[in-house]
């Protein structure tokens, strides 16, 4: 009787600790960026693009990750060797991934090199809230519930090789999305700054988005291309 009433005190001290180190074990980002990526600013660089095995993606942006961050605006990357990408767990979302997360690297491949990729690096650093198949399906849910192409068409922004404000651009995504974008540009085979990725914030759950606690480093112009793909 005399020693049990120590033991509690202890097994608190216990719990505490243990749940603290589960906690940081498991779960250590903040939220993510689900990043879209517009084809032909990818393609008309100095590198260039191949198109997938499966053809020439339709003219959308595509999925280039949802990636794990934190509010400091580090991230981790490559978090669990022991959990690799397994093709055979997402065999019901491939065709869907075709068109919504298409792979342009070379040479030209059927996408499941990029997809393996997005998993390894990013996947894992996640995989106590989402699985494989999770991972994949709430990207691909993510982007269907936000057209951001139709979202920039309606505000007159086309992907016709003309300049728009990169403020115009942020307000056509804000008005459709109810949240502020961050923009990504990268620069044309001959030296023009065009609209290349655009990142959304999602919660660490994956259920929705929400406004980015930290936006990545980097600037645009305040007049961007928008080519055409
Ligand atoms: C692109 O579309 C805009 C809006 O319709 C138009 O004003 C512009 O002239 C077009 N640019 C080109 C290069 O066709
Ligand atoms: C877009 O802006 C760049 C840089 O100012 C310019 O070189 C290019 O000709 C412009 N493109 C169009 C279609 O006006
Ligand atoms: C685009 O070109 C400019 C000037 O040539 C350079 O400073 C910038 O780093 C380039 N941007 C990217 C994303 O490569």
């Amino acid at each position: 009787m005399k020693k049990q009433s120590k033991n509690p005190l202890l097994l608190i001290k216990f719990l505490t600790l243990h749940s603290l180190l589960v906690l940081s074990a498991s779960q250590d980002f903040d939220f993510f960026y689900l990043v879209q990526q517009w084809p032909g600013s990818y393609c008309d660089t100095k590198h260039g693009c191949c198109y997938p095995s499966t053809g020439k993606p339709v003219s959308d942006f595509g999925i280039h990750g949802l990636w794990p961050n934190r509010n400091d605006g580090s991230y981790p990357s490559n978090c669990d060797s022991s959990n690799p990408f397994d093709a055979s767990k997402i065999s019901d979302l491939v065709s869907q991934m075709r068109s919504d997360w298409p792979t342009l690297s070379c040479p030209s491949n059927d996408g499941l090199t990029f997809w393996g990729h997005e998993w390894d690096k990013h996947g894992t650093c996640s995989e106590s809230v989402l699985d494989q198949h999770s991972y994949f399906s709430t990207a691909l849910n993510l982007k269907t519930e936000i057209n951001i192409l139709r979202a920039l068409e309606d505000a007159g922004i086309h992907p016709n090789g003309s300049n728009y404000s990169l403020s115009s651009i942020k307000d056509a995504i804000k008005r459709a999305s109810g949240h502020t974008p961050w923009i990504e540009c990268n620069n044309d085979s001959s030296g023009n700054s065009q609209l290349y990725q655009i990142y959304l914030c999602v919660d660490s759950s994956g259920l929705g988005f929400i406004e980015c606690p930290v936006f990545p480093n980097g600037k645009c112009g305040a007049s961007i291309e928008f080519p055409m793909f």
